[in-house]
């Protein structure tokens, strides 16, 4: 898909031949002469049309434009939330076959996270997954202008919008692939394509250098799968040799079945994206390739199945950590803080400026928060504010969660050093917890987005969370020097 920005008002808007035509209209617009905001304008006045966000008015061939159609959408107060519920709105009614060419016209200057919003919305209700389908019907929509009056004072926010794009759709690829076409091996390869980036690199750790590093946590999670564990290596060092890198951490389970602590069948499937944090890194990397910033990054994926089998894991086992610290497993379901604890060992070598893991961890999780707000958990105050600013810039919304001490009580065992769980209660935590001691020796943030990578139901499909959180982040610690 091809986004363009330019500086047009609504006279030249009217000239574009395309196949739609939004008008973003919000309660401040104020009509100057041409005909399409005169249009605009008598329609306020008889009420057939309200600028609140979500509403719209439908307009077919209409004189005043160049456009098959025309839509009339309210954004409200004009800020990215309200705009984007208007583009998804407005969307839905100019979604034909026949939907190649979209102007996104803004009636009045655009705030700047308003424009990122609407190439987001206009990307999303477009997308389509195609790969395992025998007969593809590829997306339509080809070629999205976003025009506004202001186009220079917004171009930076539509250079970050269009690489949140790129970067969320390949993280959506890769996390809505069945299981049996996203394997670990085929994971890793994914990430190495990226290394043909300037300034990119991938190193891939199989079964046997894993062994050497003393990963006893993950390889225990990958013992049931006839499919190799892979560690994934990615940087992108795009700033001086000197400078402390930042660290993503992705969970990368390509099917997580609970092991010999089996899960139910029902919705069983959706532990195909139990790799969206893994995917989330790749994507975090492919828009970080499009914007270039100078910043030093690294990207750790541990890669594996969690299955059952004779050689899988028991309830009862105590593997060994990279770290030295030894865990009893019981529950084999807990296995992403496995694969986890032994890649936050991993990040030390790195002298990391921050460490942040992303992981689709905790069933509790989605109990907390729901689907809006991936859960924040940080041992570091400044890492913690610039993360919840992040998710509010691109609206790929946070929650801080908590890290009393207290939480850990019930991780204590007499086998080990530590257990894989605690009882049902706060199972977000004492997971966060869990983590929090493989941590010390740098800031940390950990995002629980159990609740916000994929929907389920009917329009079942990865959202590409937490990529735009991701890139907001790191196109920040850029600004920060
Ligand atoms: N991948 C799951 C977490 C999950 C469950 C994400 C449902 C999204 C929806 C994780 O590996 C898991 O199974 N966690 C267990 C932990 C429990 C055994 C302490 C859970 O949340 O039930
Ligand atoms: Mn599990
Ligand atoms: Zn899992």
């Amino acid at each position: 898909m091809n986004f363009e920005l330019k500086p047009l008002g609504l006279l030249a808007c009217a000239n574009e031949k395309c196949d739609a035509l939004i008008v973003l209209v919000p309660q401040a617009f104020k009509a100057s002469k041409d005909d399409l905001s005169q249009l605009i304008a008598q329609a306020i006045k008889a009420s057939d049309f309200e600028t609140k966000p979500g509403k719209t008015l439908s307009l077919y061939r209409p004189l005043q434009a160049n456009a098959d159609r025309v839509v009339l959408a309210g954004i409200g107060d004009g800020s990215a939330r309200q705009v984007r519920t208007a583009v998804h709105a407005a969307l839905a009614l100019v979604k034909t076959p026949s939907l190649k060419k979209l102007v996104l016209s803004f009636a009045t200057p655009a705030q700047e996270g308003s424009v990122r919003a609407a190439v987001s919305a206009s990307a999303d209700a477009s997308y389509v997954y195609v790969t395992t389908r025998s007969k593809p019907e590829p997306r339509v929509l080809q070629k999205v202008l976003i025009a506004c009056e202001n186009a220079s004072e917004v171009k930076s926010s539509f250079d970050r919008g269009v690489a949140t794009v790129i970067g969320v759709e390949l993280a959506k690829e890769w996390a809505n692939r069945p299981a049996n076409y996203a394997t670990p091996t085929l994971l890793a390869k994914a990430a190495q394509e990226l290394a043909a980036f300037p300034k990119f690199s991938c190193e891939v750790l199989g079964p046997k250098e894993v062994a050497k590093l003393g990963m006893g946590a993950f390889i225990g999670v990958a013992q049931g799968s006839e499919q190799p564990l892979q560690f994934i290596v990615l940087r992108y060092d795009g700033a001086v040799k000197t400078k402390a890198p930042t660290v993503l951490v992705g969970k990368g389970i390509t099917f997580d079945s609970g092991g010999i602590s089996l899960k139910p069948g029902a919705e069983m499937d959706e532990m195909k994206y139990d790799m969206g944090g893994a995917a989330s890194v790749i994507g975090a990397f492919r828009a970080i390739a499009h914007l270039k910033p100078a910043i030093n990054l690294v990207g750790l994926i541990a890669a594996c199945e969690n299955m059952p089998s004779g050689r899988a894991l028991k309830p009862s086992d105590v593997v060994t950590s990279m770290s030295g610290q030894t865990i009893e497993i019981l529950n084999t379901d807990a296995e992403g803080r496995l694969v986890l604890c032994d890649a936050l060992t991993y990040a030390e070598r790195f002298k990391p400026a921050a460490v942040v893991d992303i992981a689709t961890l905790t069933g509790a999780c989605v109990v907390a928060l729901g689907g809006v707000r991936s859960g924040l958990f940080a041992t570091d105050e400044a890492l913690a504010q610039a993360l919840l600013a992040a998710g509010d810039a691109s609206q790929d919304l946070c929650w801080r969660m908590p890290l009393d001490d207290d939480y850990a009580d019930g991780l204590k065992t007499s086998f080990a050093d530590v257990a894989n769980v605690a009882g049902r209660a706060g199972g977000a935590v004492t997971a966060a917890k869990f983590l929090q001691r493989f941590t010390e020796k740098y800031p940390w943030a950990h995002l629980d987005i159990a609740g916000t990578a994929w929907k389920g139901g009917a329009a079942k499909g990865a959202t590409g969370r937490p990529v735009g959180l991701l890139v907001e982040y790191l196109m920040s610690q850029a600004a920060a020097k």
